[in-house]
């Protein structure tokens, strides 16, 4: 079957990566893709955001499935608009897409399928929200209701920072998106991530991850998409995933289900642990990047079966094996990301054997005079499997020095947490 994939980052490359081992798998395509998915695929210059571009491509080429990378294809209907059409997708539809477009619809499904997470209020004017904000002090959290690219939520550690962050939303600076407002009980404990495909009845838990927002060795400055991850997360027990499998993907599959509203495609919870359980912090309607691409190589069942069954409504019979190895991937970003940077270097050294066990999944990269130039924020995503995370870290971090990009930084601590607790 010819498949092609949505997308342009490192998430893409390690699904091309993943689906190019299937044997189920023909031709495969990216659009737009990157410098590494043109050596395991074909890449097409397609404009997700253009539905009916994107159908005549799949009728000419026959297409029998596209997987969406991203959320932004899938909150505007990209996958509904394709079914109409009679093509396969993997992804949920508009409808089911709003677990991640709206932070208010995801609230008010928990309240109604009594899925823990955090106490909060909805607003739609700044008064109401402030008034909000005169019995509920901080630390608080400030969320613009729509997708924000990763932007639109402020821990507010004073009351000062959290009436900012709500006039910010309502004075227009996340567009849309912050035309609502949700705000929320501040949460603490450790954050994981635990993932799940379902076929809009039931589901198959995938696995367990953990990111590291922030930029800066130590947690230390501004967030980011995602600056590394590995897994398993080794604070997930398999207790803990057993409630959040209970408690909240469970729930969510049932309730969308009830609702009329099926979702079909890849769930991927933001966990808080805290002192009183697993509590969701929000929910994604794809794959996370960069865990995605820490998940892809420790599957070792067939991609296809997991993405045929969910896309058709039957995962009866697909049953995900997985490699007990961790897997752990180092994100090198352009320096100044996430701010402004430079595009255009070229970077040397990727075509060397790494080593048993390590992929350098692209991001931001094009092709360019026989080179790969680094045009983007995140650029590469160095990424290992070993018996712990400490060894994947080290395998990991031998292949980043041997890579030559004078305009590239990535932070030296992925994988401290989970080594801590390896290390006790
Ligand atoms: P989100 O975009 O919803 O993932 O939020 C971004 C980050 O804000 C999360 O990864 C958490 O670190 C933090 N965050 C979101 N909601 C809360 C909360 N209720 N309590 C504490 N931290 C939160
Ligand atoms: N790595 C965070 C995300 O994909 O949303």
């Amino acid at each position: 079957m010819d498949v092609l994939v949505i997308g342009s980052g490192g998430r893409e490359h390690a699904l091309a990566w993943k689906l190019r081992q299937s044997p189920q798998v023909g031709r495969l395509f990216v659009a737009p893709g990157n410098a590494g998915t043109a050596k395991t695929a074909t890449n097409v210059a397609l404009d997700a955001s253009d539905h009916n571009a994107v159908a005549a491509f799949c009728e000419a080429e026959s297409i029998g499935l596209v997987v969406v990378g991203p959320e932004v294809p899938l909150v505007a209907g990209l996958a509904d608009d394709l079914r109409e059409r009679g093509i396969l997708v993997f992804g949920p539809s508009r409808a089911a897409a709003q677990l991640e477009g709206s932070k208010a619809f995801t609230k008010a499904l928990c309240d109604e399928m009594h899925i823990p997470t955090a106490a909060y209020g909805r607003f739609d004017n700044p008064d109401a929200a402030l008034a909000y904000l005169r019995t509920h002090s901080a630390p608080i959290v400030i969320k613009a209701d729509g997708l924000a690219a990763g932007k639109g939520v402020t821990v507010a550690m004073t009351d000062a920072e959290a009436e900012e962050a709500v006039r910010a939303c309502f004075d227009g600076e996340f567009g849309a998106a912050g035309a609502e407002v949700v705000i929320e009980e501040f949460l603490s404990g450790e954050e994981a991530s635990l993932f799940a495909v379902s076929d809009g009845r039931t589901y198959r838990l995938l696995a367990t991850a953990q990111d590291h927002k922030r930029a800066f060795d130590g947690d230390a400055g501004p967030n980011t998409g995602g600056m590394g991850a590995y897994s398993p997360a080794p604070v997930m027990t398999p207790e803990l995933t057993a409630r959040a499998e209970r408690e909240i993907i469970a729930p969510t599959i049932a309730g969308m289900a009830a609702r009329g509203t099926p979702f079909l495609g890849v769930l991927y919870a933001g966990l808080m642990l805290t002192d009183a359980g697993p509590k969701l912090i929000e929910y994604n309607v794809r794959f996370g990047d960069p865990e995605c691409q820490v998940l892809m190589p420790r599957l070792r069942s067939d991609l296809m079966d997991l993405l045929l069954g969910s896309a058709r409504g039957d995962l009866g019979g697909v049953e995900p094996e997985w490699r007990d190895e961790a897997a752990l991937t180092v994100v090198i970003a352009s320096k100044g990301y996430p701010g402004s940077y430079e595009k255009g270097r070229p970077i040397s050294g990727l075509h060397q054997d790494f080593g048993d066990g390590v992929t350098v999944f692209h991001a931001g990269t094009t092709r360019g005079d026989g080179q790969v130039i680094a045009t983007g924020g995140r650029v590469l995503n160095v990424t290992a499997i070993g018996d712990t995370v400490a060894d994947a870290q080290r395998k990991a971090y031998e292949a980043v020095d041997r890579i030559d990009w004078k305009g590239g930084f990535c932070r030296r601590d992925i994988g401290y947490r989970a080594i801590n607790r390896e290390n006790r």
